[in-house]
């Protein structure tokens, strides 16, 4: 046991240390900002003051910074048009990534939502639900505080909305402010409220504290939390949920616009998403819980693979317009049990030619287009 730390950081060395790589201008032309190289190139000599990135070592690419695209974003204008992404007015749109089966790629989908959705200029907030922290990890973050975690904003929520005299713990966790559950990632635009494998204690102390306050509606927890954040603060919220309906994944359903549901090309995952959405329908019924969208998104596909291609029509003749047109492509460059997840976006394409990280990324790319309309729907909904 007491070497266990070390075999930790070893196991973390590279999630610990992750930091954002930089961006070349193909790169930056290409997927952001979707403008000519030629053109990027001639605004930045024209105006010495714009970010100019850092010239590699090679002395041939420029790469800039996330933070710098971010800049030329706001500065620069093409057709007439500044380069910021649509944001309608209002808060935040919040999407659940759930399922009941461990593996099937939930935290993959959410995490390559957000990257996406920061990549596009847009502010991400990310709730890490399961208590595997494996999202907390994968954003670059370790040795998480329990108390400012997801658990920390529920214990909260009971000390402020319950008369009763409730443990030491809780009254010390509802002390803190709600930015303090709020961390910052390796990313620069996206912030994340973590999980700690040290909260695995936290549906049996929920149980527990709703015998000490039975009036306490401990599902709306994270609902209240976000209500109160400022509405402008972020853009696109993302839940990764643990594999079961818990009191934290009912939070996650409670506070959701939108649910995804990501599931694996074979029949007992097809059998097992049907039961996973009846079970939800049971427990929507109690909690009321309504999804302005909902899409079951198949991963791990394989356009080549027979068997992937009929469970693909069963899925097709069950879900209908639910069904995700865009299934994320089983990659290579996510079939690695590093904890440092590096994402096809976070992979530096210079490890590989440009061919073979296109393909890595383009059904990520067309099934985050999809996410993106889906929440512009909801988003243009719900604008106050
Ligand atoms: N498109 C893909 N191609 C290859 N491997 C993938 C793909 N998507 C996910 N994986 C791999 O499958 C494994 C499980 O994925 P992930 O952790 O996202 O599932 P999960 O549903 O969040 O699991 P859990 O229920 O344990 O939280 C990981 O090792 C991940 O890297
Ligand atoms: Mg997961």
């Amino acid at each position: 046991m007491e070497r266990l730390p070390e075999i930790r950081d070893i196991a973390l060395q590279k999630g610990g240390d992750k930091r954002l790589r930089s961006f070349s201008i193909w790169e930056i032309c290409q997927f952001m900002l979707k403008i000519p190289p030629d053109t990027l190139r001639k605004k930045l000599a024209d105006n010495p003051t714009l970010p100019q990135g850092e010239v590699a070592a090679d002395g041939r690419q420029r790469w800039f910074t996330l933070t710098e695209v971010n800049e030329l974003r706001r500065r620069i204008k093409f057709r007439g048009r500044l380069l910021l992404p649509e944001r309608p007015k209002g808060r935040a749109i919040r999407t659940a990534v759930a399922n009941f089966k461990a593996g099937g790629g939930k935290t993959t989908l959410a995490q390559h939502f957000a990257h996406s959705a920061a990549l596009d200029g847009y502010r991400v907030l990310v709730v890490d639900f399961d208590t595997t922290a494996v999202l907390t990890q994968a954003m670059g973050l370790r040795d998480v505080d329990a108390s400012h975690t997801l658990w920390g904003v529920i214990c909260r929520d009971l000390y402020q909305n319950s008369t009763e005299n409730m443990p030491e713990q809780v009254q010390s966790i509802g002390a803190l402010r709600a930015q303090d559950f709020i961390h910052n990632t390796c990313w620069p635009t996206i912030d994340i409220i973590p999980a700690s494998a040290e909260t695995a204690f936290a549906e049996f102390a929920l149980a527990k504290f709703r015998k000490l306050d039975p009036k306490w509606d401990y599902y709306a927890a994270v609902d209240r939390y976000l209500n109160a954040l400022p509405h402008d603060q972020y853009d696109i919220i993302l839940f990764d949920c643990p594999p079961a309906i818990d009191q934290k994944a009912l939070n996650a359903f409670f506070a959701a616009d939108i649910l995804y549901v990501p599931t694996g090309p074979t029949y007992s995952e097809f059998e097992s998403t049907a039961a996973f959405l009846r079970q939800l329908a049971r427990a929507s019924g109690e909690i009321k819980t309504d999804f302005a969208a909902l899409r079951v998104l198949l991963t791990k596909f394989m356009s080549s693979d027979a068997q992937h291609l009929a469970t693909q029509a069963a899925y097709q003749n069950g879900y209908g317009a639910d069904l995700a047109a865009h299934p994320l492509e089983w990659t290579e460059l996510l079939d690695q049990p590093d904890a440092s997840r590096e994402s096809v976006f976070e992979t530096d394409y210079r490890q590989m030619t440009r061919e073979e990280w296109k393909t890595a990324r383009r059904s990520f790319d067309l099934a985050y287009a999809e996410f993106r309309e889906t929440v512009m729907q909801v988003w243009l909904e719900n604008e106050p």
